[in-house]
């Protein structure tokens, strides 16, 4: 018996995590296991209710449970919300509550899907990249920060900074990840302007000497965006910050086709996961059952693997998934000709039917 804290969010977060949840609950009857989902608030949502996006009740209900399932967060509604308490400073709030510093974005070409992707198939086909970004760190929580008058200017500023361990630790993870994959590892840094990146390749280099057997190597930020979309099959492990991690995720996505299909994990040194699409909320697809819920359920199929190791039934799930793209079913963002279209609940149910 699993202890899930369930925080679907705004849009159309609650519309994925219903189907994430479906496929999970069919999962768990088929590996004799079961879950107990239970639902909190986070972003918008919480806002309207508790005057907070990430309450104290729902940061104490994913510490106490076993891991963490979200959906998505924001609405254009809070755009003008003061930034404090706007949806977007829950999920850095939730990540930074649980130190969830090591952020697992696998980006797949599934081999049904090739042609969805816009770039050609020979380029994308057989793409298979395992981006990890830290999530705790960087410009994203660095301080100082904020807007103030300088010289009677408004200025606004934030703080790029890494320290050692923090680099260290996420090194650790990208090389212990590289050494179950094919043994290479991409370090993605700005060491030719920034100190910070000086500092992330020093300590990426020190920590690969305990790995001797993984091929390192290092890319500026600039030219592994331009590589990821000329030759991404380069790559197989990328490591790097906060925000180029950020960045890149994003644009490894078209790699697959949509932003609908990618998963990700975010896991601490010990202690509760958090799995969540990479997509967000989608504020204008709400309640119109026509997002994709495959990368919930792939983050479903991730918690299953890393906070559960039950590789086994990630598989049974993966395998599912693409069963039902061999059969030619296709929600609306990967849709083509001759393809049948579904929408989200009809996807959730036939790869849930799937799970025997
Ligand atoms: C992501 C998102 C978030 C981030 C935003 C919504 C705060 O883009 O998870 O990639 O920047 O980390
Ligand atoms: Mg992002």
């Amino acid at each position: 018996m699993y202890k899930i804290t369930v925080v679907a969010g705004d849009g159309t977060g609650p519309e994925v995590m219903a189907e994430a949840k479906k496929v999970l609950n069919k999962t768990a009857d088929v590996f004799n296991i079961k879950f107990e989902f239970n639902d909190y608030l986070i972003g918008g949502i919480a806002y309207e209710k508790f005057g907070t996006p990430l309450p104290d009740v729902t940061v104490k209900a994913a510490k106490d449970s076993d891991a963490v399932m979200l959906g998505a967060v924001g609405d254009w509604k809070y755009d003008t919300l003061p930034p404090e308490v706007r949806p977007e400073k829950a999920l850095l709030g939730i990540r930074k509550e649980l130190n969830l510093f090591a952020n697992l974005r696998p980006a797949i070409v599934w081999e049904e899907l090739v042609s969805s992707s816009p770039l050609k198939p020979e380029i994308v086909s057989g793409v298979d990249i395992m981006i990890i970004r830290e999530l705790t760190g960087d410009v994203y929580f660095g301080e100082p920060k904020g807007v103030e008058v300088i010289n009677g200017k408004k200025t606004g500023f934030n703080n790029m900074i890494y320290n050692e361990d923090e680099v260290r630790r996420i090194a650790k993870i990208a090389f212990e990840t590289a050494m179950v994959r094919d043994k290479k590892l991409c370090s993605v840094d700005k060491a030719n302007v920034l100190d910070v990146s000086r500092l992330w390749r020093e300590i990426v280099i020190e920590t690969s000497k305990e790995y001797p057997e993984v091929e390192l190597s290092h890319m500026y930020v600039d030219n592994a965006a331009m590589q990821l979309i000329r030759a991404p099959k380069q790559f197989s492990t990328i490591v790097t910050g906060n925000i180029f991690g950020d960045i890149l995720s994003d644009e490894a996505s078209m790699l697959s086709g949509s932003l609908g299909l990618l998963p990700s994990a975010s896991l601490s040194d010990k202690g509760v996961s958090l799995y969540e699409p990479i997509h967000g909320s989608a504020p204008d697809l709400t309640g119109k059952d026509i997002v994709n819920p495959i990368a919930t359920i792939l983050s479903g199929a991730m918690m299953l693997k890393y906070s559960f190791k039950m590789d086994e039934a990630y598989k049974t799930i993966e395998n599912a998934i693409q069963e039902v793209l061999k059969e030619g079913y296709r929600t609306k963002d990967i849709m083509s000709e001759g393809k049948t279209l579904v929408g989200t609940k009809k996807m959730g149910d036939l790869i849930a039917d799937k799970i025997k």
